[in-house]
């Protein structure tokens, strides 16, 4: 995710760094001949030629200045694609709301589901609200728009969705959750996180294959009921499926739905390990899971092939004898 930040990094190119280091000889040189003959000639032409030259560099575009979306451009975008679902004032009430399976997002609330912060702060990163836009919950209704909207738009709406919430005011973007814990996948650390599913009580609500059914019934924070994600069947999910992202939804939970954080005590979380096993077992039953469908759905079409030949020869042998 190439996120532009809400600042912009102070990162200068060659020519910028040449024309600060220009900026710097002409202070001193003007500050000396202010001294020699300053009433006469307050700026001498090589000054005013070095001037011309520094404002010039300094105009070059440089792409370590991102801009940050604009509201105003988010609003216009908003009310042309969004509108429909999420409602006039992004409360999750438009009109065609009611069709869909979820209800749509009311960002005046300012909680997400995706969400790579850390556990600490209730809010999400703008590369969160981007990701969803541009990646969409197909699973729950939402569009994908990254076929739809260029780069700068979608950032527009992220800053225009994250203006509707009281939560995003005068709050820098925070940090990403500090994944330096991660611990690479491997048949022990698989075999470890097979067992550590059980003893977070993952099994309570994704049964004890990952595939269901749950023994709860649940509803999300708008008081509908919810299904817990088949966790076989990672293109259902709305978040990426690798070991980082799935540690990072284990640690958090999913915002808005009853699937919890899993931190007891920020400052003393004794269970990262287990999020990481969890996370590589995850990612590693799905695979597994895929290749068994994937043979069994070989081996249907091979039987029906196997039928269709037999039954191709049995026709013709018998229009031969006709
Ligand atoms: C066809 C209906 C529909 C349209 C159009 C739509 N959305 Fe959504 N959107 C949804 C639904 C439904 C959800 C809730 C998904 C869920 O809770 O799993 C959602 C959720 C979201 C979320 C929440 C992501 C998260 O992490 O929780 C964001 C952000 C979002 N939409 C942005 C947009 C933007 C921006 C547009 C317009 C460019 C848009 N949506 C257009 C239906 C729609
Ligand atoms: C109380 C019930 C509950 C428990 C306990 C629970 N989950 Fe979930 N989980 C859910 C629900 C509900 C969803 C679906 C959320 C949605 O559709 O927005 C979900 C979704 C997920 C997803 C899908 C994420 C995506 O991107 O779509 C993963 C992965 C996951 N859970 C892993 C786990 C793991 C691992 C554990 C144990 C550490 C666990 N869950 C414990 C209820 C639970």
């Amino acid at each position: 995710m190439d996120a532009p930040s809400k600042y912009p990094a102070v990162a200068l190119n060659h020519g910028q760094i040449m024309a600060v280091y220009v900026l710097s000889r002409v202070k001193v040189s003007g500050t000396n001949s202010r001294r020699s003959n300053a009433a006469s000639r307050p700026f001498s032409p090589v000054t005013v030629a070095c001037l011309v030259l520094v404002m010039a560099l300094l105009s070059i575009p440089c792409g370590s200045f991102a801009t940050p979306g604009s509201v105003e451009n988010g609003a216009a975008l908003y009310m042309v694609h969004c509108v429909q679902c999420h409602g006039p004032g992004g409360k999750g009430d438009g009109t065609a709301a009611q069709y869909l399976p979820r209800r749509p997002r009311d960002f005046t609330e300012g909680l997400y589901k995706i969400k790579t912060s850390p556990p600490t702060t209730m809010l999400s990163r703008d590369e969160d609200i981007y990701y969803s836009i541009t990646k969409g919950m197909s699973i729950a209704g939402m569009p994908p728009w990254e076929k739809v909207l260029t780069d700068k738009q979608r950032w527009d709406l992220v800053a225009y969705l994250k203006s509707l919430s009281d939560l995003y005011d005068d709050e820098p973007n925070p940090e990403p959750l500090d994944l330096g814990g991660r611990i690479p996948p491997s048949p022990d650390s698989v075999k470890r996180g097979n067992r550590a599913y059980f003893k977070l009580l993952c099994h309570e609500c994704h049964g004890e294959t990952g595939q269901g059914p749950s023994i709860k019934k649940l509803r999300d924070d708008y008081g509908d009921r919810i299904w817990p994600r088949d966790l076989t069947r990672t293109d259902t999910f709305i978040g990426p499926a690798t070991p980082d992202a799935i540690y990072t939804r284990i640690t958090n939970g999913i915002p808005l739905t009853p699937m919890p954080a899993h931190v007891k005590n920020p400052n003393n979380d004794q269970l990262e390990d287990l999020r990481w096993d969890i996370a590589n077992y995850i990612v590693w039953r799905a695979a597994e899971a895929q290749k068994l469908r994937r043979e069994r759905m070989l081996k249907i079409v091979g039987a029906s092939l196997v039928i269709l030949g037999a039954g191709m020869i049995f026709f013709r042998r018998r229009n031969a004898r006709a």
